[in-house]
């Protein structure tokens, strides 16, 4: 629930002051808070902003103004403007001010070095009251203790805070940085359908029901992914468009249901010119809104590497401790757990030996999440090992893990013996984990990385049939569409992921052209032949009209901006995202509907209308 505006106390104060409000009657901003300095000693001004703080100091009433550019001290004198002085008690934070003054040098003393507009104050001559404000539910100011839920609750004030502003000038500068960049290298921008028919992405669709066709939905676009492949055979050659997406799924802190793609595809192109057009971008953006160098060409890493050293297809590569296979070594183990198992994997943490019970006991718990039952491990010291498992390990045993692992005194090692799946997952994550638990991740730092060759196909447990990988429409890698049917595990795609940090930035692939071939790949995705022709007839009928090779890439805008920009949560590169549950606290949305509208739309609710 959002608190009620009348939760507030200033209610009363705030009505008083309403008298007081005038129009901007003709008055013209002549500067924003942020720019005054000496160079503007004794110039007349206009200023119009929000009153950050107001000082009462013997008889002179000091007012921060602010405004997106910065803050202005204003200063109300009795002895210069007895009439603008007058009233100006009134002044509480948030109000909206407009003032005339004239711009003089802070007495000594009273220089704020740390401000840019701080050897400066304006005096005012005079002045309108814009408008009042209750007092806001929480300070606007950088440092706040407000939960996230309030400010959400809030938004419009939580977005007048100079961090949250800074973040939303950043994403600007970002999106222009990348429009640019793509318009010179001849990409054009096309819009494409909001209200669409589903595109299978991975994720459950937003739907849509249509009043004019009784029974029947829309998608919202999981992504543009079947506009932009058609507008390659449209002749478009090269598009790109910086474009909201819905996916219903589980959120994360970096996963929003609406959330922006820079959406990129071109024909007659390949994996290497699609990456090199990327890094081409990624390294514009980075010197536009960071000033900074990229290197350039990215690593990249095969999809089968990056699983055996790191245990998830995005890892962060700025620090090590890889995973090591040390299966073969524990295959007769007399310890029953290690060598029943199909993966048996180890990690070693130069320092670990140091972890306390509780560290480990915490990291035991986490790795549950990933499906683990526990988490071995192996301290090393001089001439002992100690380790509940080490008495079941042989002398030989000790010395191939030794030399496997390169183990030195200090060390701890961490094993998972299970299901490959599990094994990767729980190492993978606990070795992200411990990269900040040790302060192994230097500051500051960006490490690009693709991973390629990834599987064209997964089992769906749930579906029990295979699914793509990234989607239908990814061509197998050369020499792998008889994988598809012979040995689905085995095929490879030619799709590829854009790595930052360890987190996942972007994905493409080199798209399937030819009419047959993508009916085989629905035929292998079990995806019948009324099915695939209902679902994406317009996509087969459209590869039989002379469709050219052409691969692309969508890259995730605000993961992107939330990266350079140093934030934490996509959230708060989002002007109004939505709370993990997906709700939005400012609009109550999601929220039932009239009955009425219901009727229109021919639907009926299992459980009755809600109330609108
Ligand atoms: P993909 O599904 O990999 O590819 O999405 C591309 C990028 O979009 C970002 N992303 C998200 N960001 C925030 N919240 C989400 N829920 C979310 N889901 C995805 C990620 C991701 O890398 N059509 C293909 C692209 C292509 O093949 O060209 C696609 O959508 O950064």
């Amino acid at each position: 629930m959002a608190p009620s505006t009348d939760d507030f106390q200033s209610a009363d104060v705030q009505r008083d002051h309403r008298q007081f409000i005038q129009d901007l009657g003709g008055w013209r901003r002549t500067h924003s808070c942020g720019v005054l300095g000496s160079g503007d000693n004794g110039e007349h001004v206009c200023l119009m902003g929000w009153v950050q703080y107001r000082r009462d100091h013997g008889g002179l009433i000091f007012v921060d103004l602010r405004d997106r550019e910065g803050l202005t001290q204003v200063v109300f004198s009795p002895e210069i403007a007895p009439e603008a002085h007058a009233n100006a008690h009134i002044l509480r934070s948030e109000y909206v001010l407009a003032v005339r003054g004239r711009v003089r040098p802070r007495p000594e003393g009273m220089v704020n070095p740390n401000l840019p507009t701080g050897g400066i104050e304006v005096v005012v001559l005079e002045w309108k009251l814009l408008n009042t404000s209750k007092t806001p539910p929480f300070p606007v100011e950088d440092r706040t203790d407000a939960g996230e839920n309030l400010r959400l609750a809030w938004r419009y004030l939580d977005l007048r805070r100079p961090r949250m502003q800074g973040n939303l000038f950043f994403r600007h500068r970002a999106a222009q940085s990348i429009r640019r960049y793509l318009d010179e290298a001849g990409f054009i921008e096309v819009e494409t359908p909001m209200l669409t028919k589903s595109t299978p992405e991975g994720a459950r669709d937003f739907l849509v029901p249509s009043r004019l066709n009784p029974g029947q939905f829309y998608a919202l676009p999981q992504s543009p992914q079947l506009f932009k492949q058609l507008l390659m055979i449209s002749g478009l050659d090269k598009y790109f468009q910086i474009v909201r997406c819905f996916r219903d799924e589980d959120l994360r802190a970096d996963r929003q249901p609406e959330f922006t793609q820079i959406d990129i595809e071109m024909s007659f192109a390949d994996e290497d010119m699609v990456m090199a057009m990327t890094e081409g971008l990624v390294s514009r953006l980075f010197k536009d809104v960071l000033n900074r160098e990229v290197a350039m060409p990215f690593p990249r890493l095969a999809w089968d590497e990056a699983m055996s050293r790191y245990g998830v297809d995005k890892p962060d590569t700025r620090f090590g401790l890889e995973l090591v296979d040390i299966t073969d070594i524990v295959r007769h183990s007399a310890f029953k757990l290690f060598a029943g198992a199909k993966l048996v994997k180890a990690m070693r943490v130069p320092g670990g030996d140091a972890f306390t019970r509780k560290e480990i006991d915490d990291f035991t718990e986490f790795v549950k999440i990933y499906g683990a039952q526990g988490l071995a491990w192996i301290k090393v010291r001089n001439d002992e090992w100690q380790s509940p498992i080490a008495k079941f390990l042989s002398k030989s045993e000790r010395e191939a893990m030794a030399r496997a692992l390169d183990l030195l005194p200090g060390d701890i090692v961490f094993f998972q013996a299970a299901e490959p799946e599990v094994v990767n997952a729980a190492l993978g994550n606990l070795r992200a984990r411990l990269g900040a638990h040790l302060h192994l991740v230097p500051a500051g730092g960006f490490n690009f990385l693709w991973v390629t060759d990834f599987p064209l196909l997964e089992y769906d447990d749930a579906e029990k049939r295979y699914v793509a990988c990234h989607h239908p429409f990814t061509s197998p890698a050369p020499g792998h569409f008889d994988l598809v049917l012979a040995d689905p595990p085995a095929a490879r795609a030619r799709a590829y992921d854009l790595v930052l940090n360890g987190n996942e930035v972007g994905g493409g692939s080199i798209r399937i052209h030819s009419e047959q071939a993508q009916r085989r790949m629905f035929d292998a995705l079990g995806i019948g032949r009324d099915t695939a022709e209902g679902r994406f007839g317009f996509l087969l009928r459209a590869l039989e009209y002379g469709a050219p090779p052409h691969g692309g890439i969508a890259l995730g805008l605000d993961r992107l901006v939330m990266l350079l920009a140093g934030a934490t949560s996509i959230r708060d590169v989002i002007a109004f995202p939505k709370t993990q549950k997906a709700t939005c606290l400012l609009t109550e949305a999601p929220s039932g509907v009239a009955a009425t509208q219901l009727r229109e739309l021919d639907l009926r609710l299992r459980g009755g209308a809600k109330d609108a």
